[in-house]
């Protein structure tokens, strides 16, 4: 049997690591150089455990915010999206704030179907002083999301944690599509 299909929208704030998660989920043994901030947003493609994905990476710039509701809204739409993959800075504090104001937004749009799941990933881990998992999950509210999520703590940096949530991420992704339901 060949492999399933799968779109997903990688969002958050700029600065925040979205790119570099993104390319140590391509590349899990490769440190990550190079990434410079995106401009709008940048299409890729990439193959975990039968799935091939196909992913907006999106820039978190906020002149480009609005492309977050924009993209997800005409690509789930079209052909569906089977996740969404929010990434804070867990060592600004500050910016978590206004990246939760940012995640009610979408969640409020109602043309983003609740079938979706949110993977988050709480980057930077690495950095001393960082907010804890717990720090993170209570800033963005998630014990009262209304979805299915999970929260893992990463570093685009290191690598840690990142495959861990891509994993989980495809094992409902399957099931959704086995399912028929996305
Ligand atoms: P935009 O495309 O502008 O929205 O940003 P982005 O979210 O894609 O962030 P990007 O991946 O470009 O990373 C921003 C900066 O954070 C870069 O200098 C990265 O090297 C750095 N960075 C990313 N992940 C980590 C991490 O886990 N730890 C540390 N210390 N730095 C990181
Ligand atoms: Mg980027």
């Amino acid at each position: 049997m060949g492999n399933s299909s799968a779109k997903l929208l990688l969002i958050g704030l700029d600065n925040a690591g979205k790119s570099t998660i993104l390319a140590r989920i391509m590349e899990p043994d490769e440190s990550v150089n190079g990434i410079t901030p995106t401009i709008g947003y940048k299409k890729d493609k990439f193959t975990r455990d039968g799935v091939d994905y196909y992913v907006l990476d999106m820039s978190g710039e906020s002149k480009y915010r609005d492309l977050w509701q924009s993209n997800a809204t005409t690509i789930d739409d079209k052909d569906k999206i089977h996740g969404i993959i929010f990434v804070v800075d867990s060592s600004d504090k500050m910016r978590i704030r206004v990246a939760k104001s940012e995640l009610d937004l979408i969640l409020e749009n109602r043309s983003i179907s609740n079938q979706i799941p949110f993977l988050f990933y709480a980057n930077k881990c690495d950095i001393k002083g960082a907010c804890t998992l717990e720090e993170v999950q209570d800033i963005l509210d998630l014990k009262n999301l209304k979805r299915e999520y999970q929260i893992v703590s990463c570093s685009g940096l290191t690598g840690k944690g990142v495959q861990e949530g891509i994993q989980w991420l495809t094992g409902l992704v399957k099931l959704m599509i086995e399912s028929g339901s996305r």
